[in-house]
């Protein structure tokens, strides 16, 4: 089923919850002088256009990116703030990056990206926007295509997973996929995006995680104060976390 489009929710408060995350990860991952690769299962189209119609149609940056932005939360050299800096004075003020754009954003040109995105519109527009020689795009099946690369070259690195949850048995098959490529791929790192609603399909994904005992494992949760739809909450989990990133990750919910 592919009937979720990203652009309708681009920007609200789960994408900044998930979107400083990654940066923090990242930012972190880069310091090493040592080339890595960074595989993403569900990419989306990388750029998104907050004046759109569809992003006008719900609203929901408004009391987002744009909301957190007013209220001055983000912490100065915050990268996920540099980030947005630099691309709302060189793009423009309407635009909101995905996590593809992030991930080019903050790697090296050494660096090797694949990003996989299964609907044919949203890879064609990743297509269009994607810059480095060294990232590849895939237009297939995200949690496939990131098992048969794995463990990638450079083995260095991290998979960042961000399903649509359009079904609820998507829960326990992302949580399957974990286990599957962290046994693949021991030492990479696994970054992982889930929502909270009102029926808790994620105890699905988190309960068989936190059984697995898997190495370095973060996970942390915001609740939304005034939920403006169905999604209460957002989750974010790591496996493998980089050292030194957990606080940073933590003060995420503090400002959020
Ligand atoms: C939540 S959005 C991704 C947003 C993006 N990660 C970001 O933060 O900017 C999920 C994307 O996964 C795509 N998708 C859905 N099922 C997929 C699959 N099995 N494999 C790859 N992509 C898929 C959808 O078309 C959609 O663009």
């Amino acid at each position: 089923m592919l009937s979720y489009q990203h652009g309708y929710h681009a920007g609200n408060l789960a994408d900044v919850h998930k979107h400083a995350a990654l940066c923090t990860v990242l930012e972190k991952l880069a310091q090493k002088d040592k080339p890595l690769t960074y595989i993403e299962t569900h990419a989306g189209r990388g750029l998104y256009d907050l004046s759109s119609e569809i992003a006008h149609k719900t609203n929901e940056a408004a009391f987002g990116i744009e909301s957190v932005l007013k209220a001055r939360k983000i912490p100065a050299n915050h990268p996920y703030l540099n980030l947005l800096n630099r691309l709302r004075s060189e793009i423009g003020k309407q635009y909101y990056p995905g996590s593809p754009f992030i991930a080019e954003a903050l790697l090296r040109p050494t660096d090797t990206l694949h990003l996989m995105e299964l609907h044919p519109q949203e890879y064609q527009a990743l297509f269009r926007l994607m810059r480095y020689p060294n990232t590849h795009l895939h237009n297939r099946d995200g949690f496939e295509g990131a098992l048969a690369i794995c463990p990638p070259m450079p083995r260095r690195g991290m998979v960042f997973t961000d399903p649509s949850y359009e079904v609820k048995t998507e829960y326990e098959k992302t949580a399957k996929f974990v286990l599957k490529l962290h046994r693949k791929w021991a030492e990479g790192v696994i970054g992982v995006w889930y929502p909270i609603l009102r029926e808790n399909h994620h105890f699905d994904l988190i309960k068989p995680l936190q059984d697995a005992g898997l190495p370095k494992f973060y996970n942390a949760e915001i609740l939304f104060k005034h939920p403006k739809t169905a999604m209460l909450g957002s989750g974010i989990l790591f496996v493998n976390t980089p050292f030194g990133t957990q606080d940073d990750l933590d003060a995420i919910k503090h400002w959020l």
